[in-house]
C-alpha cells in the first residue's frame, strides 16, 4: 500500500478543527497505521491526522534517534490539562510546512490525557522534545500552525512563498 499524501501550505484542510474520535475501532486503528506509514515515509517524527486529510483528534510520534529501535506512540483526542509557566525554545519544522525551519517558545511541560490505542484513558507528563512534540501535534487538532506562533512578518513570509510554489506547482 503506498503511503498517503501529506498535504502542505495553504491547503485550507490544515485549517479545520479536528473532529473528537468517539470510538477506537478498526478504523481508527487503520488510520494510525496510514498515519506512520506517512509519517516515517516522509521522514518525520510527528504527525496529526489532518495532515493526511483526515480531521479526526489522532496524534502518532516516534522521538527515538536514527540509530535507536522504533518507539511510536499514539495520542487519541489528546488534550493539555497542565502547563508550565517555564517556557522552553525549540527549533520546529512540520512535515505540512517542507523545508522551513524556526524556533518557537511553548511551555516547557504540560501534562497530557488522552486514549490509547484500545480506548483506555491516559494521562502522561511530558517535558523537552516530547512536550514540544506533543503541543505542536495538538495544535494541528485546532487548526493551528507552528508558524502562527512566528511574529506576522515572519509568517506572512511563509504563507506568501508557499502559496507562489503551490501556484507554479498548478502551472
Ligand atoms: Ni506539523
Amino acid at each position: 500500500m503506498a503511503p498517503r499524501d501529506i498535504i502542505v501550505l495553504p491547503d485550507k484542510k490544515l485549517r479545520l478543527v479536528s473532529e473528537t474520535v468517539t470510538k477506537v475501532d478498526s478504523g481508527i486503528l487503520k488510520l494510525v497505521e496510514e498515519m506512520f506509514q506517512a509519517m516515517y515515509e516522509a521522514p518525520g517524527i510527528g504527525l496529526a491526522a489532518i495532515q493526511i486529510g483526515e480531521p479526526r483528534r489522532v496524534v502518532t510520534l516516534d522521538l527515538a534517534g536514527k540509530d535507536e529501535p522504533k518507539a511510536p506512540q499514539v495520542f487519541i483526542n489528546p488534550e493539555i490539562v497542565w502547563s508550565s509557566e517555564e517556557t522552553n525554545v525549540h527549533e520546529e519544522g512540520c512535515l505540512s510546512i517542507p523545508d522551513y525551519y524556526e524556533e518557537v517558545t511553548r511551555p516547557a511541560e504540560v501534562k497530557v490525557k488522552f486514549l490509547d490505542q484500545e480506548g483506555k484513558p491516559q494521562e502522561g507528563h511530558a517535558s523537552g522534545i516530547l512536550a514540544t512534540c506533543l503541543q505542536h501535534e495538538i495544535d494541528h487538532l485546532n487548526g493551528v500552525l507552528f508558524i502562527d506562533h512566528l511574529s506576522k512578518l515572519k509568517r506572512d513570509r511563509v504563507l506568501k512563498k508557499y502559496t507562489k510554489v503551490a501556484k507554479r506547482a498548478a502551472g
